[in-house]
């Protein structure tokens, strides 16, 4: 491997952001230069300063900036970068070995991540997990067993909603750009449906009419006599953390329950403490038939899976699920090591006072600026949707505009939504008080020098 870039000796991190150089800094734009000409155009960087090392909530680039990450890889570093007992137990099974395939001879790690998710997922009933690399791979692996249960092929999904870049999963999306446009044709039989999103709704609605209008529609367009599953994701991610209003999940949920039809909740993006409890599911006592969980599940090693019922999980015939790399030895280690700090550290109580403190300060921050519309979400995974004031119109260029103020200040924030119009905070439970009070300080400022106050 060549490299024109010398990058700093990784010093150790400290607990704190710091700029030494303007971000990006001129290493991480010679390596820009590098990744231009070498890697698909396709592949975007948000904020292209490259991270030689991380903990906690810092990120250290090439250049020697610590970064404050509001951001967490997308909902991935829930329990820190570098947290020691995901980094002790990677380098314990990558020295002992890295990878059999589960299929052919199998390994202890991977059926105790099974048990794990098994017993902290909603519901008390007998379950059964099976391991994947990736979230949308997961997403897919339902839908084959939730068709396989049903011997049904139609799957409905949500306005809004955000399961992967897969065929199957870009089909179950909703947005076109950028995740669709230009790659069809998409899977067959997937119905959508409108979203309980409180804040676009143009009278108020609550949650059991918004779940009667998303069923009625069903009804009408597909019978449930042909869907087999309803995939959600209880707090959607990508589609701009839209709360479903209360009501809406346990509402559907009674609805595939009474009509044969497998109630899959994504919880990729939400799960594993994120929104202050194991899943957000459980905020209003919802027990799914299927749950996909990747993200937060492994400290950032590449891990997904399929939990649910047994008689559902078990349809799928021998040999009918898995993959080469599904359940990695390595990756399930790390969410060992993960899955025991969320527990160790009360890591679902310290999400509800993150959530608390960001709601808290949002809200002010809203009151001094109506361009801040709606202050939603719940836990550590909460967001400000942007519009011209006064009105619900989105403004992605004040959304853009911000969030690029934080990169220059050394702050990673993410934007989201269907319009691109709300800015999303997925902090990590490890992050303190002090360092979560100065990424919101920095978001005001952003705010006051972009609307000129
Ligand atoms: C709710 C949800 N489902 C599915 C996915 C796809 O996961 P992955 O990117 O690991 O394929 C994501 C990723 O952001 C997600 O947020």
């Amino acid at each position: 491997m060549t490299s024109t870039v010398d990058p700093v000796a990784a010093p150790p991190i400290t607990q704190e952001r710091r700029l030494v150089t303007e971000v990006p800094g001129p290493r991480s734009r010679t390596l820009a230069e590098r990744k231009a000409t070498a890697v698909a155009r396709g592949v975007g960087t948000m904020l292209p300063a490259y991270v030689v090392a991380a903990d906690g909530a810092i990120l250290l680039d090439v250049d020697g900036n610590q970064l404050l990450d509001f951001g967490s890889g997308i909902a991935v570093t829930t329990v820190g970068h570098a947290a020691p007992a995901v980094v002790a137990a990677v380098q314990q099974q990558a020295a002992a070995f890295t990878h059999t395939c589960f299929m052919v001879t199998p390994y202890e790690g991977y059926v105790a991540v099974c048990e794990a998710l098994n017993r902290l997922t909603p519901g008390d009933h007998e379950k059964r997990s099976a391991l994947f690399n990736s979230g949308a791979e997961a997403v897919e692996n339902a839908v084959k067993i939730a068709r396989a249960h049903t011997r049904k092929q139609a799957v409905a999904v949500f306005d809004h909603g955000y399961h992967g870049r897969t065929n199957l999963t870009m089909a179950l999306t909703a947005k076109s750009m950028p995740y669709k446009h230009s790659f069809g044709p998409f899977a067959p039989e997937v119905y959508r449906a409108p979203m309980s999103y409180p804040f676009r709704e143009p009278a108020p609605i609550s949650g059991e009419e918004a779940a009667a209008r998303a069923l009625t529609i069903l009804e009408k367009q597909v019978g449930a006599d042909t869907l087999a599953a309803l995939v959600i994701e209880p707090i959607q991610g990508e589609g701009g953390f839209v709360v479903p209003a209360p009501g809406f999940l346990p509402t559907l949920a009674q609805w595939c329950a009474d009509n044969n039809v497998v109630l899959v909740a994504d919880e990729i993006q939400t799960g594993f403490a994120r929104t202050g409890d194991w899943f957000a599911c459980d905020h209003e006592g919802v027990v799914p038939d299927l749950i996909t969980t990747a993200k937060g599940i492994a400290g950032g090693m590449p891990l997904a899976g399929v939990t649910g019922r047994a008689e559902i999980m078990d349809a799928a015939h021998v040999g009918g699920l898995g993959g080469t790399y599904g359940g990695n030895p390595v990756a399930c280690a790390a969410a060992l090591g993960a899955i025991e700090t969320l527990q160790r550290q009360a890591m679902t109580e310290r999400a509800r006072q993150i959530g608390e403190i960001l709601l808290g300060r949002l809200r002010d921050l809203a009151a001094t600026y109506p361009q801040i519309g709606d202050v939603r979400g719940r836990g550590a995974m909460v967001a400000i949707e942007l519009v011209a004031p006064g009105t619900t119109e989105p403004d992605a260029a004040l959304a853009a505009d911000v969030s690029a103020a934080c990169h220059a200040q050394g702050l990673v924030t993410l934007t989201c939504g269907t319009f691109g119009n709300v800015l999303r905070f997925l902090p990590s439970l490890a992050i303190s008080d002090a360092l979560l009070a100065e990424g919101l300080d920095i978001l005001e400022g952003a705010f006051a020098a972009r609307t000129g106050r």
